[in-house]
Parts: C-alpha cells; sequence; structure tokens
C-alpha cells in the first residue's frame, strides 16, 4: 500500500493533492447551507475533487464515480461521505432511543446493518457516531448521541464503530466510521446550536473526551471538527484538541474532516480576515479535509506557494485520504459498492426490520404504570381509543437524519396496534390536535372517541424534526395544544396511557402526576408501531431505562446525574436557609438517570465486595443478588456506580462505572459481578495526569442513580 500510494504522489500535481482534500456535496440531501459552485463537474473532470457527500444510491455514486475514475488524469476514485446515522434505509431508533436500550450488541447490530445497507448504496464513510456527551435538552442534538453519561457514551461508541467497520475496512459490507464532533459540542451555550463552548480542560477531558478516545481505540477511521469555538478557539483550529490531544497524545493516524464549511465560518467566528486565511489557519491545524468550505479548493495551492502552509502538511493529508481509499478496496475496483444487485437484496430486508424492531422495543422506557400496562386480556377491555396527533404518523417516527429512510415504510402506532389487536379489539382513531397549533377543533371528536372506549392511548410529544441539527427549543413542554388536549381527556375518567416521541426530555410534571402509564419512545424509526404493539400487549416486557435526566423545568438545566456536590448540600440540612436550592422549584430531577420500569419487579440484596482495601494494582470483585419478585420474566440493567470522597478535586457524587443487563425468569435470583481494579477509578487530576490517589471510594449498586446499595473500599498505594 506505502508503495503505490508514494509512486501514486509523486505523480500527483499540487492541484491534484489540494483536489483530495476537497469535499463538495451533492443534492441527494440537504445538509448544510448550499454553496454548489458551477465548477464542481469540470473540478471532477480535473481530478480537483477528493471526496462526496450527499450522494446517495448505487446509481448515483456510480455516475460520478465515472467521472472521477474514467475522465480524470489520474483516475483517483472519490470516496462517498454520508450521514448515516440510524440506520439507511432500514431506520433504527434515533440514537439517544437506542442508548435507552444499554445494550451494546443490538447498538453494534444496528450500526452494522446500516453499514451493509449504506455500502450496498454505494457508500464508503458514514459521519457517525455522534459520540458528543449532552446535558442540555434544549440543544436539539442531544437526539444524535449517546445521553448525558460518558461511561455508557464511551461503551457505545465503541459499539458503533465496530458495528460500522466490522473487523476489515476492505470487506464489501462496512463503512469508514466517524467520531464527532470534536470537541465538546454538546456543550453549546444555552443549548443553542453553533454557540460557543466555555469549559476547564478538567471537564474536556473527565467528561467530553473519554468517547472520542473509545471511538479511537475502536479503530475509528476519521474524526470530524465541530462548529463551536471551544474556550476561545474554534474546535476546527483548536490546536489543544488536535495537534495535542488527538496526534500528539492520542498519536491518531486517521484523517480529520471539518464540519460543514466550519472552515469557512472562521471568518465569522472572527479569527480569520478572509477564507484564505481560514485556509491557512485550518491547514496548519491539521484538518486535512475541507467539507463544502470550497477553502481549501481555492487557497490552498497559492497558500503553499506562498510558504503559509508547508507541502508536508498536503502530503500527510492527502496521504492518509489516499491510505483510506486503499483500506476501502477502492483502488482495486472503485465501482465496488456501487452494485444495484446487493441494494435490491440488502435494503430493508426481513432480517434488517426484525432487527430494528428488537432494538425499538428495547429503547421504549416505562416510566409510569399503575398496572393498566401491560393490556392483556383479562382486564376485560375490549374498546381501545388511539388518539393523538402522533399516532397516525409515518415521517415524524423516523426522526431526524433520516438518510434513505422512507416514511411509506414505516408501520405507524395505529398500524402496529391494528397487527396486534385488531382481531379481538375495536380500534378507533382520532387525531384530537396537531402538534404544534393552538387549533382546538378536533377536542370534541377526540373526547367523544375516548368517552365511547374503555382505555384511551394518547400518542403526543415532537414532530421528528424538532430535534436535530438547528433544531433547538426554550421551551421543552408538549408543543402546541397537546397537553390541554390530555387534560380533556383525563375528565373522562377512563384509563390514560400516554405515548411520547420526542428526541429530548421534555417537562411533562402534569403527565406524569396524572396519567395511568407513560412510555417513552423517542423517535423508533421503521418498526415503530409492530415494537409499540409488543410493548403494550406485554409480548415484550420493557427494559430501557434513561440515558438522560428528565428536568422539571426548563430552570434547572443542566441537570445531570453525574454533578459535583455543592459546599451546601440541601439534603444534608433542608431546612436552613443558606444551601443550594430554588426558591420555586424542587432541585431534584423528575425522572433521573438510569431510570426505567418493567412489568415485573426486581430486588437487590447482599451487596458485597470481595475487599475492603485494594492496592493499586489489584483486583475487586462487586457481587449483588438480583431477583425477579414478579410473576413474568424481564430484564434488568444493573448499574455500579463509585463517588470519590475525597480526591485533590472535587469528584461527582455518582460515576457510572459498570452495567449488566441480565434476564430473570420469574421468580429468579442471579448473582451479579463486576471486576474492578483502581484502573477504573483513575480520573484526569490536577497535574494534568489520569491518576487515582489513595483513600475512600463508595461503591453503589442498583436499578437506576438513585436507589442504590452502598459499599466503601479504600485504595491504598
Ligand atoms: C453538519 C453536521 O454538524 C454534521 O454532523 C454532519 O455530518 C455534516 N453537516 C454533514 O451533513
Amino acid at each position: 500500500m506505502k508503495k503505490f500510494i508514494s509512486e501514486l504522489m509523486v505523480k500527483m500535481t499540487l492541484e491534484e493533492k489540494v483536489g483530495q482534500m476537497h469535499q463538495i456535496a451533492g443534492n441527494d440531501a440537504v445538509t448544510g447551507p448550499l454553496n454548489p459552485s458551477s465548477n464542481d463537474g469540470e473540478d471532477l473532470r480535473k481530478g480537483l475533487v477528493g471526496s462526496m457527500l450527499n450522494v446517495v444510491g448505487a446509481d448515483k455514486t456510480y455516475k460520478y464515480q465515472k467521472i472521477a475514475v474514467e475522465e480524470s488524469r489520474l483516475g483517483i476514485p472519490l470516496i462517498f461521505g454520508h450521514d448515516v446515522i440510524h440506520g439507511c434505509k432500514t431506520i433504527f431508533p434515533i440514537p439517544l432511543a437506542e442508548s435507552c436500550s444499554w445494550d451494546l450488541d443490538i447498538i453494534e447490530r444496528s450500526a452494522q446493518i446500516a453499514a451493509y445497507e449504506a455500502s450496498a448504496m454505494g457508500l464508503h464513510w458514514t459521519f457517525a457516531p455522534m459520540v458528543d456527551i449532552a446535558r442540555d435538552p434544549r440543544w436539539g442534538r442531544i437526539s444524535e448521541g449517546a445521553g448525558e453519561d460518558t461511561y455508557l457514551a464511551a461503551k457505545i461508541a465503541e459499539a458503533r464503530v465496530k458495528g460500522f467497520q466490522g473487523d476489515d475496512l476492505g470487506s464489501l459490507n462496512t463503512v469508514a466510521a466517524c467520531a464527532k464532533h470534536f470537541a465538546a459540542y454538546g456543550a453549546s451555550e444555552a443549548g443553542r446550536d453553533y454557540n460557543q463552548v466555555d469549559i476547564s480542560e478538567n471537564s474536556l477531558r473527565n467528561i467530553y473526551l473519554p468517547p472520542f478516545k473509545a471511538a479511537l481505540d475502536a479503530g475509528v477511521a476519521s474524526f470530524m471538527n465541530a462548529f463551536n469555538v471551544l474556550n476561545g478557539i474554534p474546535s476546527t483550529i483548536n490546536e489543544l484538541l488536535v495537534k495535542s490531544i488527538l496526534k500528539a497524545e492520542w498519536k491518531f493516524a486517521g484523517i480529520v474532516v471539518s464540519d460543514y464549511n466550519s472552515i469557512g465560518e472562521l471568518v465569522q467566528h472572527g479569527v480569520a480576515k478572509d477564507k484564505m486565511e481560514s485556509a491557512e489557519l485550518a491547514a496548519n491545524a491539521l484538518c486535512d479535509m475541507d467539507m463544502a468550505g470550497y477553502c481549501f479548493r481555492d487557497h490552498l495551492v497559492e497558500l503553499v506557494r506562498e510558504g503559509k502552509v508547508a507541502e508536508s502538511i498536503i502530503d500527510t493529508a492527502v496521504e492518509k485520504i489516499l491510505i483510506l481509499k486503499y483500506r476501502l478496496g477502492l483502488f482495486d475496483d472503485p465501482y465496488r459498492f456501487s452494485k444495484p444487485n446487493r441494494e435490491n437484496e440488502l435494503l430493508l430486508n426481513k432480517g434488517h426490520r426484525d432487527s430494528a424492531r428488537d432494538c425499538a422495543r428495547k429503547s421504549i422506557v416505562l416510566l409510569k404504570n399503575n398496572g393498566v400496562l401491560p393490556l392483556t386480556r383479562n382486564s376485560g377491555i375490549k374498546k381501545i381509543a388511539l388518539i393523538g396527533p402522533l399516532a397516525e404518523s409515518k415521517y415524524d417516527m423516523l426522526g431526524s437524519w433520516y438518510c434513505a429512510g422512507d416514511e411509506n415504510d414505516v408501520v405507524s402506532f395505529y398500524e402496529g396496534m391494528k397487527n396486534r389487536f385488531g382481531k379481538d379489539y375495536e380500534i378507533n382513531y382520532s387525531e384530537g390536535c396537531e402538534i404544534d397549533s393552538p387549533d382546538e377543533e378536533d377536542f370534541s371528536e377526540a373526547i367523544n372517541l375516548a368517552e365511547q372506549s374503555e382505555i384511551i392511548f394518547v400518542y403526543v410529544g415532537e414532530a421528528g424534526l424538532m430535534s436535530g441539527e438547528a433544531s433547538c427549543r426554550t421551551d421543552i413542554s408538549l408543543p402546541g395544544n397537546q397537553l390541554s388536549l390530555l387534560k380533556e381527556l383525563k375528565k373522562t375518567g377512563k384509563p390514560l396511557v400516554v405515548v411520547l416521541s420526542n428526541g429530548r426530555p421534555l417537562e411533562i410534571n402534569w403527565i406524569s402526576e396524572n396519567v395511568d402509564a407513560i412510555l417513552e419512545t423517542w423517535f423508533l424509526g421503521v418498526e415503530a408501531g409492530n415494537a409499540l404493539a409488543d410493548i403494550i400487549s406485554g409480548d415484550f416486557n420493557p427494559s430501557g431505562k434513561l440515558t438522560v435526566t428528565f428536568p422539571r423545568n426548563v430552570g434547572q438545566i443542566p441537570i445531570y446525574y453525574n454533578h459535583l456536590n455543592t459546599g451546601r448540600p440541601l439534603h444534608e440540612n433542608p431546612t436552613e436557609h443558606y444551601r443550594s436550592r430554588y426558591l420555586d422549584s424542587s432541585i431534584e430531577s423528575l425522572f433521573p438517570f438510569g431510570f426505567g420500569l418493567s412489568y415485573t419487579k426486581f430486588e437487590y440484596s447482599n451487596f458485597s465486595l470481595s475487599k475492603n482495601k485494594i492496592a493499586f494494582s489489584d483486583e475487586l470483585i462487586a457481587e449483588v443478588d438480583v431477583k425477579n419478585i414478579g410473576d413474568i420474566a424481564g430484564e434488568e440493567i444493573v448499574q455500579l456506580y463509585i463517588h470519590d470522597k475525597v480526591a485533590t478535586i472535587s469528584r461527582p457524587v455518582k460515576e457510572l462505572k459498570a452495567f449488566k443487563k441480565i434476564y430473570l425468569a420469574a421468580g429468579e435470583t442471579k448473582k451479579v459481578e463486576f471486576n474492578l481494579s483502581a484502573e477504573d477509578f483513575k480520573y484526569y487530576d490536577k497535574n494534568k495526569e489520569w491518576n487515582i490517589e489513595p483513600g475512600t471510594i463508595e461503591i453503589f449498586v442498583g436499578p437506576n442513580s438513585v436507589e442504590l446499595l452502598m459499599q466503601k473500599v479504600e485504595i491504598t498505594n
């Protein structure tokens, strides 16, 4: 490979080299401001384009590849990148939903199926996984990540990279992955997209970077810069991020791609006077590819000639891009992925749909249930009302970033319920209201229907595109008149089940107090309706747990479980005035991280540690008995947290350090074992090292981040 590439590079002009660093957008999807250039076709022919994004389909990728390979001087193949975020054609639940399964196997499988389909559509590279930690539900992109916790997000990052890339990038079924957005984009100030981020290096290292490191350790082929300014310096040119951490410390050898015109936007950020200076700064900050910005294309050659960018920087970037193309097998056969017959065979096939359904039901979180669920024959119920603007919606189920997904392939809630219950039950539907409208016109029809029924399922929430990029909200309650509709339905006195779809935690205080059951379903993808019916019927016992905290109100944001203690914690003396509290709200969350119910109940007991003192190199085994005390089988996600009581820097009151998902038959008890060592307790300390100091560590286990059993271990050196 090295020989092939160096021989090829000898033949390349500087213009052709810079061309490899230039990525242009096709128009099968719009994922940023449109800035196509009338030269694009010509540039392809001249060998001045290295990559395209937003071109989807075996035929279309073939068409462009043919130009690059057959009409350009050196015939270097293009690499096609796209946002394959939660499925390609077979749309899976949105990433935040998938994370609530805590099921690394199904998450890996979801990415693997996305890669099968994407590669069959001629794609080589996905701009995923998004591994940004997010603690602010106003931020629309919270829907694209794995929630608020660093440990869980790191595990999920690893699973997704493995799923996309498999063991061999040269295989026909895999695509190159991209860890994004480097870095700390999830901390956008005020939850507003593209906004600045100002955080300490301590937070950066301890909270935001570990999922990137996990992606890197899993072999991720590329990184993407973030749009945000980080501590005064845009991420795209932030030396601490790319030069010091990614390259020098982590020795990342793959490519770094800018975000969509994030190089051009250096001008708006006020660090470059024009696009020429943007190009200079970005190239010198070791950004290898300019996504849709035309800054490299228009200025890099001149910058090299003027000596402002060293040619060696260009050579290193180009070499890495060519290595990736080589590893993908594109020099052997540039068309190997663009084969319509593979597309026909793979897209949305039965196996893929089955996995999407499995993933969807595992992603659902049961937030409340007073016994109305599951809906079984012995309930005596015969007449079901399905109400709400999402009950018949197909499009919204796709969520944002639905890639090649098509609403016609979606099973709606109504269809799923008809499929499952239609034979034995009478099911009627009324929309009741729109998602985001002040209109109350259709309330009466819905109320009439509810009155004639024996149970009401109301499917409310956000539209699929109310979260995702550039889709932030300051009000995270139910949009429009949906809450008023619910209040009217409550007056009927009928059992009321609320099914929620949303891309962020919502403010649902009234709902949590007034309805009989709540299912948080996020956006579940093509099998949404079937998966929901699986849960409602009890064919599948819910097992999902929240990976983000649900606040009581916007004023509590940011609220997350792994916060630091204050010097005046409220619980120590709730009646004292000088305590950390709000005058007008509780400081507790509505639903905590890790929370989720099942149709059965689990009891935790006999929590013990193998030792009460360990040296740095010792192993520690934590054991707990978990018993299914209900009368149906179920899965439980057993969570282990730690708290470093006294350290040289303040440590979070709790931090997830391990979890296991177990299956228990009715009445069954399992001993759950966690193997730990002092390594697991390390953090980035004030001397800028990963370290653990001697002292006491509290270890907790339990079903969520609040209801926990505790033991202590002493670390000695
Ligand atoms: C901008 C988004 O921030 C990024 O996540 C995405 O991959 C690119 N656009 C390409 O669509």
